[in-house]
């Protein structure tokens, strides 16, 4: 999510930011921007949407002198991609600028209290809303920036990566972070302040992880200074680095696939951020509220997506048919548009994308909006062409996904639309307030869930060397497992080249069962549910023909564990959830078999990233 850099030194801080920004253009963004402080004690801010390059273009010929700055480059969550939403932001004074990555939850409530108190804000972001909070708390509380900080703070609810400059105060940058990552380079008479140590590593080795709810103050001639949010001094620990720049930029993971697997359990929460109070019962899903009584009227529901994004949507056809008891049609973007399809204006038309950018289902939306349908997006990329092309929608909040092969976008897409579903459900009244709240409270223990399953890579990955000669593998799954079958076997053939086929396991005996011989193997998500005993006779038809078993299944159970050549357990998950979670052991494998078969895993061959061509 986006890139921060800062910089306080005796060298000339702009080309160190710019350089900084574009060491950082791995993590994806839509803006960037930077401001520096000159010797006249000007506050110099340029921020554009776009590139760094156009940044750079458009602060050509400006005054960008000054050893003190700050630079960042914007992935959006509040505010759409254009240049007022870009970072730097003001204070109401304009005295001090922040830069922040991450997301401010209760943005909208503080926002409130200093409009009342006389605020007025320039743009749509969450970020504005907080370096106002900190001003005002400093004038009306008469305090020091620093304490002013803290105070504020402890009123946030949220993520943030924050750097602060003051007009005023040409010798101190103050940091501050909380669920998003800022890293200190301690150079000789220079600091230097990033999201990671990639653009600080040419400058130093010598590096400070700030941990959460601490603040940094960085000042010029002086010992780097941390206090926490609650104001205890905390002894800075140096580490030196031993990273190279590109294992950095992958987060020390092999690959940005590999990377954004291990990220699920923050991506998922990320989905569920300020959208769901277990303890209250409370769903706040924003794009729907103002849409709620045409999603209860609706007579049916569409879902228009391609790959992965179109395995989501066959999840979301169980949630809400299960649910909220709406008919549900999912359909490949690029047949719907062309097949002349009957489209009700009562219809409401969900589009799934992760790029927002996917020609086809864009062309999806444009048909259904001709026929006065409603669409509402689930997008992972702010302001993307599919989420302008919406009537409303929900952001996933999934993060830049830099690998070609979906996964955190797919976890994150099945998250919003079941946090969808059951709100429907809710204020149709079709779905028990005991089973609503039972599944919010599954929903939240999610990314532990997902966590435990990540401490089993090494299982899966020997798993992978056994099959990473196969010519051809059947993923097999019934109910919620059936789309996880298909999205296993589209991570397989994507990224290893292996013909692989997804199945609804009961179809085994109108077909693919010829195929079964010793040579075939068969992934199988054989976790508890209703369909479990099926499933297992399913795996019994196939061992009978000597095919290999290999299954997802549910700590603890040994009679599937008998019957397979390999079983991969994870904990136990309402069967509403499981895709959530069995989803990542064939992410897991699908990785390692490709990297055993020398592929380029994030960049398949073939394939791109988003498919913005018919
Ligand atoms: C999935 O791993 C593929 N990268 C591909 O199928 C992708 O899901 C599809 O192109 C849709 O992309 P979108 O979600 O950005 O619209
Ligand atoms: N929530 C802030 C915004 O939308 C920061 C997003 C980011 O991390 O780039 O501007």
């Amino acid at each position: 999510m986006c890139g921060i850099v800062g910089y306080l030194g005796n060298k000339e801080a702009y080309p160190i930011l710019i350089k900084g920004l574009k060491r950082l253009e791995y993590r994806g963004y839509d803006s960037a921007g930077i401001a520096l402080l000159n010797k006249n004690g000007e506050l110099n801010v340029y921020k554009k949407k776009g590139k760094v390059s156009e940044l750079e273009a458009f602060a050509k010929g400006k005054d960008i002198t000054g050893t003190m700055g700050i630079g960042h480059t914007r992935w959006a969550t509040h505010g759409e991609p254009n240049d007022v939403n870009s970072h730097p932001h003001y204070s109401q004074s304009k005295n001090l600028v922040m830069i922040h990555n991450g997301i401010i939850e209760n943005y909208a409530s503080l926002k409130e209290g200093l409009t009342k108190r006389g605020h007025t804000f320039m743009s749509q972001t969450d970020t504005e809303v907080l370096i106002h909070l900190i001003e005002d708390i400093r004038q009306h509380e008469n305090m020091k920036l620093g304490h002013a900080v803290m105070v504020a703070l402890n009123q946030v609810i949220g993520a943030y990566a924050i750097v602060i400059m003051d007009k005023n105060d040409p010798d101190t940058l103050f940091a501050a972070k909380k669920g998003s990552p800022m890293v200190i380079g301690i150079g000789k008479d220079e600091y230097f302040i990033a999201s990671d140590a990639s653009p600080i590593v040419e400058y130093t080795k010598n590096v400070v992880y700030l941990e959460d709810e601490q603040i940094a103050i960085v000042r010029r001639g002086e010992e780097l200074k941390i206090r926490t949010i609650k104001d205890k001094e905390i002894t800075p620990y140096i580490h030196e680095l031993e990273m190279e720049l590109e294992a950095i930029e992958k987060g020390g993971y092999d690959h940005f696939m590999l990377k954004e697997i291990y990220e699920q359990p923050r991506s998922v929460f990320d989905s569920m951020r300020g959208r769901l109070n277990s303890e209250t019962g409370h769903l706040k899903m924003g794009g729907i509220e103002e849409y709620e009584t045409k999603f209860s009227n609706a007579r049916r529901i569409l879902i228009v997506a391609c790959g992965t994004s179109w395995h989501a949507g066959l999840v979301a056809e169980y949630l809400f048919e299960e649910y909220a008891r709406i008919p549900v049609e999912v359909e490949y973007a690029s047949e719907f548009r062309y097949r002349n399809p009957v489209i009700y204006p009562e219809d409401i038309v969900i589009a799934i994308s992760q790029s927002g950018e996917t020609a086809d289902t864009l062309a999806a939306i444009e048909l259904a909006k001709s026929k006065g349908a409603t669409i509402f997006g689930v997008c992972n990329v702010v302001g993307s062409s599919i989420a302008r092309a919406t009537h409303a929608g929900s952001y996933t909040h999934a993060g830049p996904e830099i690998g070609v092969a979906s996964t955190k976008a797919f976890t994150a897409q099945v998250t919003v639309l079941t946090l969808m579903a059951l709100h429907v459900a809710k204020v149709k009244g079709t779905i028990a307030e005991s089973r609503y709240r039972q599944l919010l409270y599954e929903i939240e223990a999610i990314p532990q869930k997902i966590e435990e399953v990540l401490k089993q890579n090494e299982l899966i990955k020997k798993i992978a060397s056994t099959y990473q000669h196969a010519s051809n593998a059947l993923y097999l799954g019934r109910g919620y497992s059936f789309p996880v079958a298909l999205e296993g076997a589209l991570k397989l053939k994507e990224i290893s080249y292996i013909h692989a086929e997804g199945y609804p396991a009961a179809e085994m005996k109108h077909g693919p069962i010829a195929l079964i011989d010793e040579e075939m193997p068969v992934f199988v998500i054989a976790t508890k549910g209703a369909n479990y005993e099926k499933v297992v006779s399913n795996i019994q038809e196939v061992k009978a023909r000597k095919g290999k078993i290999i299954a997802v299944v549910t700590a603890g159970d040994h009679d599937v564990k008998g019957m397979s050549d390999h079983v991969i357990e994870i904990p136990e998950t309402d069967e509403t959830l499981v895709p959530l979670v069995s989803v990542i052991p064939w992410q897991l494998l699908s990785y390692h078999i490709a990297v055993m078969r020398g592929c380029n895993v994030d960049q398949p061959r073939n394939l791109a990233k988003s498919v913005t061509v018919e």
